[in-house]
């Protein structure tokens, strides 16, 4: 054998070891020039050449150019193994940590004044009363004259209520209901009606032009004041706590004789007098009274037979209140950010 024919071999060898231990397509790039680069080993082989007996340049010429081939051949497959190698490990980088905290798919959950009117509707329920829903869009009937409004009540006035054209507006308050449903029953009846109601008021902070109401009321044989305060009474500290503790002020509404206005204790200073209370130490909730003979005259309920109570209370100040919320208008502008405070 010459000695360039061992130096073939040789090199054969050396690559294959070289090329065992290469572990990243970076080394493997380096291989390449190192020996198969056009100043690499295969070359300097060829340059070799040159020194060999001229008739065993062919024969030497093509093992040199064999091996080439064959080196190129395993750097290729060598390449594609490594490739695969890499993609495979960043993958596996990639894959689950178990030991992140998780990520909490987002839970729809009701409004909270859904969430405040559910609870008032369901007390009312376990004290025996039972919902009615009325129309948003009323006539001037039902909002008013049926509820003994007189014509030229300063309640009617454009200033306050959104008239739709026609006999048509927007109802003021809940108390539509009792109209509607002294049509439509015999007594007794003992009703809530949980709705909104819209007024042409200026937008602020603790006002809107829509809002809700809770309107309730009894008609039955026998029905006097003491069992609307005793109700009342029932009622609100079974909404606001055992202790809370109730005042009646005479008051006036169309559609009740007498007509009272009730207050709690301050729940934010215990009655202390604070910037929630306008210092007063008692906070007005709702406005009730005696059903008026009249309104139920025009519900075609005797009033020398039946008497009655209603009351109805507004919802967003009362979850103001109890859920900390300083701007009405928070209710209405779908930020989830303050919608997902109440869960
Ligand atoms: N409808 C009245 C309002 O919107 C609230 C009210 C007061 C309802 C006295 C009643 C009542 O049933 O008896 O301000």
């Amino acid at each position: 054998m010459s000695p360039l024919s061992d130096q073939i071999s040789q090199l054969r060898t050396f690559f294959m070891n070289e090329l065992r231990s290469t572990s990243s397509s970076k080394e493997l790039e380096d291989l390449k020039v190192k020996y198969l680069g056009r100043k690499g080993l295969i070359q300097s082989l060829m340059v070799e050449l040159k020194n060999a007996p001229v008739d065993q340049r062919p024969h030497l010429g093509k093992l040199i150019n064999d091996l080439k081939e064959e080196l190129i051949s395993h750097w290729d497959h060598t390449l594609l193994r490594l490739k695969e190698e890499e993609t495979l490990n960043a993958f596996a980088k990639e894959r689950i940590d178990a030991t992140l905290p998780g990520r909490r798919p987002f839970l729809g959950r009701s409004h909270p004044l859904a969430q405040m009117l559910e609870k008032i509707v369901d007390i009312l329920i376990g004290m025996g009363f039972s919902v009615q829903l009325g129309p948003d869009v009323d006539s001037d009937y039902y909002n008013f004259e049926g509820l003994n409004f007189a014509p030229d009540h300063p309640a009617r006035d454009m200033q306050d209520t959104f008239y739709l054209g026609g006999d048509l507006l927007l109802r003021t308050h809940t108390s539509n209901v009792q109209v509607h449903a002294m049509e439509n029953f015999e007594p007794p009846l003992r009703i809530v009606a949980p709705g909104r109601a819209f007024r042409n008021e200026d937008i602020s902070s603790r006002s809107h032009v829509f809002f809700h109401q809770i309107e309730g009321f009894y008609i039955d044989k026998d029905v006097s004041f003491a069992d609307l305060f005793a109700t009342m009474d029932e009622f609100l500290s079974k909404l606001l706590g055992e202790k809370v503790q109730t005042r009646f002020r005479p008051s006036y509404f169309p559609f009740v004789e007498p007509g009272v206005e009730v207050d709690v204790r301050c729940t934010a200073c215990k009655g202390e007098g604070c910037r929630i209370c306008k210092r007063t130490g008692w906070l007005e909730v709702l406005g009730a009274g005696m059903i008026h003979p009249k309104v139920l005259q025009k519900g075609k309920i005797d009033p020398e037979v039946y008497s009655g109570y209603a009351w109805g209370m507004g919802i967003e100040r009362l979850a103001m209140l109890q859920m900390g919320v300083s701007d009405i208008r928070s209710f209405t502008q779908n930020d989830l950010r303050f919608l997902s405070q109440f869960p």
